[in-house]
């Protein structure tokens, strides 16, 4: 691999050398107080970020737990579906992109789902999610920023609804915790869960959940799979323990990479990543191109991942050239996902990314375009991208 290689796809994101070194270290057991130290270090920092997640991280939540568990954010997802509902338990599931999708499938082998779908891409109505949730529904899901389409859903908006009903409020914010604003309190989430390979820098392999206390009295452990059982995660996690054998690097790593988010503050790091998102989405209009996802007024741009519609001339088979030519520049973009193959690319900011990172990125993805006879104003973007960043 090139030494100068870059990855801009929507996680897992570079991590820093630091990271990496903590994963090094001499291997101790899961059960020794140098564990403990590292999950503590991680939850200490894991609060901050749950819950300082402002322009002024002022503190939005006034309680709760921060969790690490074994596997990555569809871990984590089934975790806080499969303790807050029973089989006979009824769950609404919004849908408007493969995360979304991938919720109300795990929620279909735990309860009864009644989906609020939209096409991939298309914003959220929230007419129509408070149509469908009712004084019988047990969970609300929802993913905050749908990675698949690059939208920002209304967690806000929907966890009102969520709130009057009464249903616990369960948010994916895999790819905005960490880079984005997040309030726990104000917008009624009971459980937030994420991934540490995204907007948290780490390695892949952990996920990490908030609970809250009130998602903490409707958390049934005993009808969860007895891996992800949360009573038994919550109870271990107050001696900074966990009930199996932890992924010890990988908690490491991902105390490393909190803690330097700690240090940026999540105040700058909230600011970087819109201003990031801003240029990459400016300079490929500028361009010619337009981002992919329609939105309406509860919905925004996401300010992690940029989702860009491809040209006419190369939708289907034919984008295979331009993502070559793009990897041929040591560079990694993703493409659409699913039944989006072929019609989109998606490009990352999340984690530790430079202005010049972001401008490599742009001129990469204008020169494979012209490389496979799209006309693309690779200037005229570079010029909009250094007007945005600073
Ligand atoms: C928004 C969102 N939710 C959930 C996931 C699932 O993560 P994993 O495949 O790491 O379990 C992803 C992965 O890209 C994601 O972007």
């Amino acid at each position: 691999m090139r030494e100068d290689f870059l990855l801009l796809n929507p996680g897992p994101v570079p991590v820093t050398r630091e990271v990496r070194e903590a994963m090094g270290e001499r291997m101790v057991s899961h059960r020794s107080a140098e564990f403990e130290a590292v999950y503590e270090r991680a939850q200490d920092q894991l609060d901050y970020v749950f819950t300082r997640s402002t322009l002024d991280e002022s503190s939005t939540a006034t309680g709760g737990t921060s969790l690490i568990l074994n596997g990555t954010a569809s871990m984590g997802m089934e975790a806080a579906v499969a303790n807050t509902v029973d089989a006979d338990g009824e769950v609404v599931a919004v849908v408007n992109g493969k995360f979304g999708r991938r919720f109300k499938r795990i929620a279909e082998r735990y309860a009864s789902v009644t989906p609020v779908e939209f096409d991939w891409g298309d914003p959220v109505d929230v007419d129509a999610v408070e149509a469908a949730v009712t004084d019988d529904t047990d969970v609300v899901t929802i993913v905050h920023n749908e990675t698949s389409t690059g939208l920002l859903n209304p967690v806000p908006e929907v966890g009102e609804i969520a709130d009057a009903h009464d249903a616990t409020y369960v948010v994916d914010g895999v790819t905005s915790i960490g880079g984005d604003v997040f309030k726990v309190d104000d917008w009624n989430v009971d459980i937030a869960v994420t991934d540490s390979q995204k907007a948290l820098a780490a390695p892949p392999g952990v996920s990490a959940l908030f609970v809250t206390g009130d998602a903490e009295a409707a958390i049934d452990g005993d009808r969860a799979p007895f891996y992800e059982d949360l009573d038994w995660h919550l109870r271990k996690a107050e001696s900074h323990q966990t009930p199996f054998t932890s992924a010890v690097p990988l908690f490491r790593g991902l105390a490393v990479a909190v803690e330097d988010i700690r240090e940026e503050g999540m105040a700058a790091r909230i600011e970087r990543h819109r201003e990031q998102a801003t240029a990459f989405r400016e300079a490929f209009h500028a361009m010619g191109l337009d981002s992919f996802p329609d939105r309406n007024e509860e919905s925004e741009y996401s300010n992690t991942v940029t989702a860009i519609a491809l040209p006419e001339s190369i939708r289907g088979d034919d984008s295979t050239a331009f993502f070559d030519a793009v990897e041929d520049r040591g560079v990694s973009i993703s493409g659409g996902q699913a039944h989006l193959g072929g019609e989109i690319f998606r490009v990352s900011n999340m984690g530790h990314l430079s202005s010049e990172q972001v401008i490599r990125g742009i001129r990469t993805v204008g020169e494979a375009f012209e490389e496979v006879g799209v006309d693309a104003d690779t200037e005229a973007a570079l010029e909009t991208a250094r007007d945005v960043l600073r």
